[in-house]
């Protein structure tokens, strides 16, 4: 379902729509709103005076008001905001916007609510946080008798801010809220829909409108390419495997590479998963999502550099032809892999993606992926874990991390972990056992990097949510996109 935000220099008092949302710090009502609150006779007045609303984080209060708008809701975001609480409250204000069915709403945002945002990061934070917050799938649901308006549209005042400032930080608040709700898109698809080849096809169609490169393998290209890892994981599916390469070139110089994860179905293979909650397990592609959801929000940012993605796509199934434990699997890069289990399969297709990505020359790679269980108990789903061999790379990803509020925090690569990815008989096993089970992962991708400073961020736990909340709707978070695009956007000095 499209989504469009714009910019519009309306001022409160004249704003005629169904709906006006005000986000504001907590505490007394904003002066900027004196004048519209006199216009609609103290209705403002009298809610602040009333101890119903003060602006707390999450708190919202509807008014009816007499005259013009017919609605105005309130959003608080706390005391002292930053761009997180303003990014959170536009999507507050936007998710309860669609749920009261609303075509169309205005949206204001007083500067004394700002914190020390500045302008431009406020529009950012406003343009992303209404991209999140109105975002649902209902595609395969039967529409319910009373169908209410679909709320597509929100203009953004700009009241007295800098009008170049404010269209800068909106156009990249758009952008990045359109990568960030194509990711959540792809993710919710089912996995029956959304196999190794559709993925392909989505990554072609969204090449094809950007004008980015696309090249696409399929099971023949990839037996070609000697990409044994992917397959191997791949053929126990009748879906087959897709390695998937985009390239966008926004200027000259090495590339950044990154590369996601695009499991479409992880059933663990021959060492099968219990079936409670396997049906999460369509979110096994949420590192994929977040790579081509970065390029869709490329395809508008159009920073000066060159980014390249690589998504390598199978499906894990048990079957008569199915890998199994004790078979030695021969990588890209050459090592020799011997599978404990199978269900430590997006390790193998991300191998055989770095050593791939060593053509490229890149400044960096970026790999992203619903690796392992145990990054959810070691940082709960506030955080994704981050892992490389590359001090400088690690910080640069925490610092997009802060700033797209999608935190990462790292885990070390110590020498004395390696020995618990130790083979008898081949180079590397495919899993270390339970302990360190996150950072074993990352050392077995680290046995396929070469050349190159890397960082591995594991998604596990922040790709999807089983809870609704005020301003996400259960279900896929779209993870990943943010940071990517600061992460290009702080490369590019934009
Ligand atoms: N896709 C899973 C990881 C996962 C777990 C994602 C829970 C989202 C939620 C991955 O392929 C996997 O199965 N990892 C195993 C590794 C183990 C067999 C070494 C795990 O985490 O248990
Ligand atoms: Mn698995
Ligand atoms: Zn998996």
């Amino acid at each position: 379902m499209p989504f469009f935000t714009s910019l519009a220099s309306t001022s409160l008092e004249s704003y005629r729509g169904p709906l006006l949302i005000a986000v504001v710090s907590q505490g007394a009502m904003p002066s900027t709103l004196a004048a519209f609150d006199q216009q609609l006779g103290g209705a403002l007045t009298r809610i602040y005076g009333s101890g119903d609303f003060g602006g707390k984080k999450d708190e919202t209060a509807l008014v009816y008001p007499a005259g013009a708008p017919s609605r105005i809701l309130l959003v608080g975001v706390g005391k002292d905001p930053g761009t997180a609480a303003l990014r959170r409250g536009a999507a507050v204000g936007a998710k309860r916007a669609r749920l009261l069915g609303a075509p169309t709403a205005a949206l204001v945002c007083p500067p004394e609510c700002r914190g020390a945002v500045s302008v431009t990061d406020t529009h950012q934070s406003l343009a992303e946080g209404a991209a999140q917050g109105t975002w649902h799938f209902s595609e395969m649901k039967r529409p319910p008798d009373d169908v209410k308006p679909v709320f597509e549209s929100l203009e953004i005042l700009t009241g007295g801010d800098d009008p170049a400032a404010a269209a800068r930080g909106h156009g990249i608040g758009a952008a990045i809220g359109a990568g960030h709700r194509y990711a959540r898109g792809l993710q919710v698809l089912p996995p029956n829909v959304l196999t190794p080849a559709v993925l392909a096809d989505r990554a072609r169609a969204l090449a094809a409108a950007a004008g980015f490169g696309c090249t696409v393998l399929d099971r023949a290209g990839a037996e070609k390419e000697g990409l044994g890892g992917l397959l191997a994981v791949g053929q126990g599916s009748a879906n087959d495997v897709r390695f998937i390469v985009l390239e966008y070139q926004g200027g000259a110089g090495a590339p950044v590479v990154l590369i996601g994860k695009g499991i479409t179905f992880d059933t663990g293979g021959i060492s099968i998963k219990p079936a409670q909650s396997m049906e999460d397990m369509k979110y096994d592609m949420s590192g994929a999502a977040a790579v081509l959801g970065t390029f869709e929000a490329l395809r508008h940012l159009r920073p000066k550099l060159n980014v390249i993605g690589i998504v390598p796509s199978a499906e894990n199934m048990p079957s008569a032809n199915a890998y199994r434990p004790a078979d030695v699997v021969t990588s890209h890069f050459g090592k020799t892999i011997e599978i404990i289990n199978t269900d430590a399969e997006g390790r193998l297709l991300l191998a055989d993606a770095l050593s791939y990505a060593r053509r490229y020359q890149p400044a960096c790679v970026l790999n992203i992926a619903t690796l392992t269980g145990a990054i959810g108990i070691a940082l709960g789903s506030v955080a994704a874990g981050v892992m490389g061999n590359d001090d400088v790379l690690i910080e640069e990803v925490l610092r997009a991390g802060r700033r797209a509020h999608e935190r990462a925090w790292p885990l070390p690569l110590w020498d004395e972990y390696r020995d618990l990815i130790k083979s008898d008989i081949a180079d590397v096993k495919n899993s270390g056992g339970r302990a360190a089970g996150s950072i074993t992962a990352g050392w077995f991708l680290k046995e396929f990097v070469e050349g190159y400073p890397w960082a591995h961020l594991d998604i596990a736990a922040t790709a999807y949510t089983d809870r609704d909340d005020a301003a996400l709707v259960k279900g896929p978070t779209g993870t990943g996109v943010r940071l990517f695009a600061e992460f290009v956007l702080a490369r590019a000095g934009a």
